[in-house]
């Protein structure tokens, strides 16, 4: 099994044909990490570490003077015993206020396949093969504590998902203050961290810095994993590049707050974490309860950032995405919200799927507005039946004529908010997440449903249920527009109010999995105002997100680079839409849109019903196109060619099939420039010894070719213009 223990030496060793993963025992007693990198053949643990005496430092198996766990590289670090780094785990007894712990190891297990989290998101096998688990368990005998790490190696990655799950195997009350999914100690070295930040109509933009002794620290405790910071970052060493260099990825499958974390030591290793964050955090864990952290994912690549991006793509394909939505095609859609938003009604959307149906696409989506009094935002949500004034014929009649013109029928819900004027908070008002000293802050005029409650969530599975029962609806966009405050709730005693943002999302989860569970058919598109909850843990129930709420194209093309860094093109809604645009007023031609659109999940959202015949035309072929180019980009390998966040005024990207027989290359041209001097573009991840025609180019070159000597890109003369040009092996 690709997880070895050697007695010996007191190590395991996990690994794969590219990777080797290394931690061991020290004294019997502490879990330690000695190496993470490239696949290494040989382990030879003694020579990873070097004992000594070191001034001021606290010596915790006296009278061994020579170890202290203030530098030694560990996998679960806990504090109060002469490690003042941050700690994995934190905890307090109750009854006496002790935190200091002590975990020592006590067994180990090593099994085919990989378990299911109880209750949360993880990433899953479809056949025990895939991957082998290692679970460590510690504990800390005075405290009456047991942690079991565990480690699922995946074998056709270089990636190992861990988590913990911390036990209270004593007789007294333990609050759990800090469990963070996974801690790594990586060795002395220069390191640069690369995180994903942003906000609102801006999500997921790249920053790269290096890292410098002490703390650096991100996260959200919005309640959501949030548009301003993304549960994912790179540790890079710091010669590693796009496309070179050992590349270190954490990515976090969870969607509440969280906390990302690096500590750069004395001795310059640096310790990186992620995890739930601790602000606001405690968890009461009675005799005999466990609490169950969510995973992490650690993928380790050799081949640069690039490198690191394609694994975490197929990964999240393969065994993140619940099947099979990460291996079918996503419908070409048409949205109704930036084509009418609130002025819908089904004339008026039929007039509209009907140009969508002669355009080719495929699902035609309902956005906000269709149920109860919901004529603009400050009312309604909570009250999930349609609105009959709207649509005299109900959803089953609309989905039979959507039907007959080739386009299945997809609704907006937003099924965790409430808003103060709707039946639903008429009748259940204290079912509003709030305090009990004052009204809860608005936000979007709206509040939010307390989801830790299970009669909240009982309610929820019950009206999603009725709906989807009540029409053949083939796709869900799951909205949610605002964050938490007031985080408190009735059901739970003063001691554990500091359990509600994470027991939300356990509850969220739970009504996801039976929505899903009873409808495995309805593909689910989260969103949240955009892309505030981009996350491994959604996508696991919605497999795509709607990107963000900016549209407008040259904006999309940093917010689509960024979000590419660690999520596969299948993940990214994004849709073509009107100009001049509604949210920054940008003008951009209707190819150049579609270029950028078609470089994820493509849909339209715009009235299509206003354009005129040779605009209509234009989107046929668009549509006819993408469904050629589509197996390709949904579940190809994706290779960033030019860097936006670099250039500023141009991008590049490509997308390669499997068997590499077809790629498509996509440039964009943000700004023109006078005089421009001839820029020169080169492929990627192509064979080399084949041959490749480009048809919109006129011109056959090998593989090697179009890789290391490129070609040069003709004449682009304005803004916002771009190129997609298709190769194919030449027999
Ligand atoms: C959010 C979403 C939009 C749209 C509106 C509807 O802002 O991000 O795409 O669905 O809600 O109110």
């Amino acid at each position: 099994m690709p997880i070895e223990f050697d007695p010996k030496q007191q190590v395991f060793h996990l690994y794969t044909d590219g990777m080797s993963y290394v931690i061991g025992l020290i004294k019997d007693i502490y879990l330690a990490h000695y190496y993470w990198g490239a696949r290494i053949l040989t382990v030879h643990a003694a020579s990873k570490w070097r004992f000594g005496q070191r001034p001021n430092t606290p010596t915790p198996e006296y009278p061994d003077l020579t170890l202290h766990l203030d530098t030694l590289p560990q996998e679960y670090p806990t504090h109060g015993r002469g490690d003042y780094r941050p700690p994995a785990l934190g905890l307090t007894v109750l009854e006496d206020g002790v935190s200091a712990l002590k975990l020592a190891y006590r067994g180990h297990c090593i099994e085919r396949g990989k378990r299911p989290l109880s209750g949360l998101p993880a990433a899953f096998v479809t056949d025990e093969a895939q991957a082998t688990t290692l679970t460590v368990e510690l504990g800390d005998e005075a405290v009456g504590l047991s942690v079991e790490l565990s480690y699922a190696l995946f074998e056709r990655f270089n990636l190992v998902a861990r988590s913990a799950k911390i036990v209270n195997a004593g007789t007294r009350r333990l609050a759990v203050e800090t469990a963070m999914s996974a801690s790594v100690d990586l060795p002395h070295d220069a390191y640069d961290i690369l995180h994903l930040w942003g906000a609102p109509l801006r999500e997921r933009m790249v920053e790269r810095q290096p890292l410098a002794p002490g703390t650096f620290r991100f996260g959200s405790t919005r309640g959501a994993s949030s548009h301003y910071h993304n549960p994912f970052f790179a540790l890079l060493r710091r010669d590693a590049t796009e496309d070179t260099g050992d590349v270190y990825g954490f990515s976090l499958v969870y969607s509440g707050n969280f906390l990302a974390q690096t500590h750069v030591d004395h001795d310059l290793s640096v310790r990186a974490m992620i995890g739930i964050h601790p602000f606001q955090f405690r968890w009461i864990l009675e005799p005999g309860e466990t609490f169950q952290t969510p995973e992490a994912l650690l993928a380790y690549s050799g081949e640069g950032l690039g490198g690191l991006s394609r694994m975490l793509h197929r990964f999240i394909r393969q065994h993140v995405m619940r099947h099979p939505f990460g291996v079918t095609e996503r419908p070409i859609l048409l949205n109704s919200w930036e084509a009418m938003y609130f002025s819908i009604s089904e004339d008026r959307l039929l007039a509209l799927a009907e140009r969508a149906a002669e355009a080719g696409m495929e699902l035609f989506v309902i956005d906000d507005g269709w149920f109860g009094e919901r004529n603009d935002d400050t009312r309604a949500l909570g009250d999930w039946t349609v609105n009959r004034e709207k649509f005299p014929s109900g959803f089953a009649a609309l989905a039979e004529a959507f039907r007959s013109k080739g386009l299945k029928l997809g609704l907006w819900i937003e099924p965790e908010m409430i808003s103060p004027e709707s039946a639903l908070y008429r009748e259940h008002p204290d079912w509003v997440l709030r305090t009990p000293y004052r009204e809860p802050v608005r936000s979007r005029h709206q509040w939010v449903l307390d989801l830790s409650r299970e009669e909240v969530v009982a309610h929820l599975m019950g009206v999603i249920d009725a709906l989807l029962a009540s029409a053949p609806i083939a796709y869900v966009k799951w909205d949610f527009n605002r964050y938490l405050t007031d985080v408190w709730s009735r059901a739970l005693s003063a001691e554990r109010q500091q359990e509600v943002a994470h027991r939300y999302m356990l509850g969220l989860y739970r009504l996801l999995a039976h929505v899903t569970e009873r409808h495995p058919h309805v593909l689910i598109e989260g969103c949240a105002g955009g892309g505030g909850r981009f996350d491994l843990g959604m996508l696991q129930f919605m497999p795509q997100m709607w990107t963000s709420d900016n549209s407008d194209a040259a904006s999309r093309i940093f917010i689509q680079y960024g979000t590419s860094i660690c999520y596969p093109a299948i993940a990214m809604g994004a849709h073509v839409s009107s100009v001049p645009n509604h949210q920054i007023g940008r003008v951009t031609p209707l190819g150049f849109r579609a270029h950028v659109a078609m470089s994820g999940n493509l849909g339209y959202e715009l009235d299509l019903t206003a354009l005129n015949a040779s605009e209509r035309a234009a989107i046929r072929e668009q549509v006819r196109l993408y469904q050629e180019i589509r197996p390709i980009v949904q579940f190809g390998d994706f290779y960033r060619l030019v860097d936006p966040f670099v250039t500023r005024d141009r991008a590049s990207w490509m997308f390669v099939d499997e068997a590499r027989r077809e790629a498509v290359v996509f440039y964009f041209q943000i700004l023109a420039e006078p005089n421009s001097p001839v820029r020169r573009l080169k492929l990627k991840g192509l064979d080399p010894q084949a041959l490749y025609e480009a048809p919109e180019l006129g011109f056959v070159m090998s593989g090697a070719e179009w890789m290391h000597a490129g070609f040069a890109l003709p004449t682009l003369a304005s803004d916002h213009q771009s190129l997609l040009i298709r190769l194919k092996q030449v027999p």
